[in-house]
């Protein structure tokens, strides 16, 4: 007798049900968008305290909605803090953008899965287009194409990747690193973290990143660069690829990318661009000539959840020849064995890069450049290095800021030095001292939020404006609560210091 199983319709809501629910999303979200100016840019609570109050028991019964959306209500309004915020001004997180949201919902509702062409015709050629769209944005020319990753740190991976399977002579993907001369890569001092993360993903070690000296606009130097990938061609290394920066994380500074393009063509080394942060000032107008040479890069990596503003998370590479992701991610899986003659269908996007399943990320890059289209895009990010360049302007003018170095893109690095220091022992220790706990004061206080950077031993402020809602009176803020912080944490500090130190002669 087979016994015939019973519909099972618990989780398989009516479409009334499911609109109700997503309306109070939504009714939630509307009310996040009104009072967004007037919350903190975070609440500041320590960890125990978040931990107690969203890590609620799990129900064995449906949670009756009111209590659910209240807890999401306390999630979003208690627990939360907002890179939306127009004061929010740390490292380099995204604003999201307004129509980024609704359609990551819809992503979430038809929840196409852009690893096979078959699971997601419409999101895959979306995908293709997008990453054609930027290709040629930067330059490429039509053989390119690109892929929408996790963020910042996997395009830079999946860019080295490619390089080690196409540079490296030998057939890496089944021999290993191990079956040919060590491979090794360069950077400069000031280039973001994850490029030696990616080494050690790619099985280099990070012992095989050469971290080259920068000058003094901190942009990687070239004799240094040369010399390095010589000696270590005569020293049996097998130099693969230069990562060059197009907007360091400190300071924004980019590297010289046509040089580094004219010296990885002499010595037959992949150029990989991280523009996690900087790639998209290269759609500016005004921005645009800093970049001359970011065309001719192998692969580049850059980030719409920065500065393009869209929600987390999607980061892009771009790869001047698509065949090459293929080449170094296509694998075969038996049960997914089709027939593309007889269905049409086209690109397995799962081929080309490291994941197999791969959610929508492209929708809400998509939807946002559609809905405010491209000259808002174009002109904002020169609008947010304009506003930076009013906060240098600013800090240069004020007697009791010293800017750290120039404004390069949308950062802006100073640091609060109060007047009379003159006679205060250890003064550069002191003024890091002070300089951190200010940091970290102003970000616990919530009224406004910027991170920090260390530059040539300083400890400075940093204010880095990717945020499409930050206007100059939000800077005139920082400013302000930068000053009134800064003098309270000086009479505060600065007696133990002191006394620490013994007053100076
Ligand atoms: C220059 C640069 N590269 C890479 C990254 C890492 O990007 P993500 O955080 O999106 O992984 C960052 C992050 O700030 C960055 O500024």
């Amino acid at each position: 007798m087979i016994e015939r199983p019973e519909p099972h319709p618990d989780l398989d809501w009516s479409t009334d049900r499911a609109a109700a629910f997503g309306r109070r999303a939504v009714e939630l979200w509307e009310e996040l968008l009104r009072r967004l100016p007037d919350l903190p840019v975070t609440h500041g609570r320590p960890a125990g305290e978040v931990r107690d109050a969203v890590g609620i028991p799990v129900p064995e019964e449906p949670m009756p909605d009111d209590e659910l959306f209240a807890h999401l209500a306390d999630l979003l309004f208690e627990r939360s803090m907002y890179p939306g915020h127009p004061r929010f001004l740390a490292y380099v997180s995204g604003a999201g953008t307004v129509p980024g949201a609704p359609a990551d919902l819809l992503a979430a509702a038809v929840n196409m899965n852009l690893g096979g062409w078959g699971l997601s015709p419409g999101g895959t050629e979306i995908e293709l287009h997008l990453t054609r769209f930027f290709a040629e944005r930067f330059g490429f020319p039509a053989t390119a194409g690109g892929l929408i990753v996790s963020g910042g740190a996997m395009a830079n991976f999946v860019g080295l990747k490619t390089a080690r399977d196409h540079v490296a002579g030998w057939d890496v993907r089944t021999r290993g690193v191990s079956a040919g001369a060590p491979l090794t890569m360069y950077m400069s001092s000031e280039t973001h973290v994850v490029s030696s993360r990616a080494a050690d993903m790619l099985g280099l070690g990070t012992d095989a990143v050469r971290v080259v000296d920068v000058d003094d606009g901190f942009r990687i130097r070239l004799d240094r660069l040369r010399d390095q990938v010589r000696s270590d061609e005569e020293a049996g290394f097998r130099p693969f690829a230069v990562v060059a920066s197009a907007g360091t994380v400190a300071t924004g500074a980019i590297d010289p990318l046509d040089e580094v393009a004219d010296l990885c063509a002499e010595e037959g080394l992949w150029l990989h661009v991280d523009g996690a942060y900087g790639g998209p000032a290269a759609f500016a107008d005004d921005l645009r000539p800093a970049f001359a040479g970011i065309e001719r890069a192998d692969s580049i990596a850059f980030d719409p959840h920065k500065w393009l503003y869209t929600p987390h998370s999607g980061g892009c590479v771009i790869v001047r020849d698509l065949q090459h992701l293929a080449d170094s991610f296509a694998v075969h899986a038996t049960y997914v064995r089709q027939d593309k003659e007889r269905t049409g269908r086209g690109l397995d996007l799962g081929m080309l890069g490291p994941q197999f399943s791969r959610g929508f990320w492209a929708l809400k890059i998509w939807v946002s450049i559609l809905a405010h289209g491209w000259r808002a895009y174009r002109e904002r990010i020169s609008h947010d290095a304009a506003l930076a360049r009013y906060l240098g302007e600013r800090v240069a003018e004020h007697h009791e800021f010293e800017l750290a170095c120039p404004v390069g893109l949308s950062i802006c690095c100073f640091r609060f030095v109060p007047d009379d220091l003159d006679d205060v022992p250890a003064r550069e220790e002191y003024l890091n001292a002070l300089n951190e706990r200010l940091m970290t004061d102003a970000q616990q206080d919530g009224r406004v939020f910027f991170s920090n950077a260390v530059i040539g031993g300083r400890y400075v402020l940093r204010v880095c404006i990717v945020n499409f809602r930050t206007e100059a009176d939000d800077l005139d803020a920082v400013l302000e609560v930068t000053v009134e912080l800064g003098h309270k944490l000086d009479a505060e500090l600065r007696p133990a210091h002191v006394a620490a130190h013994g007053r100076s002669s």
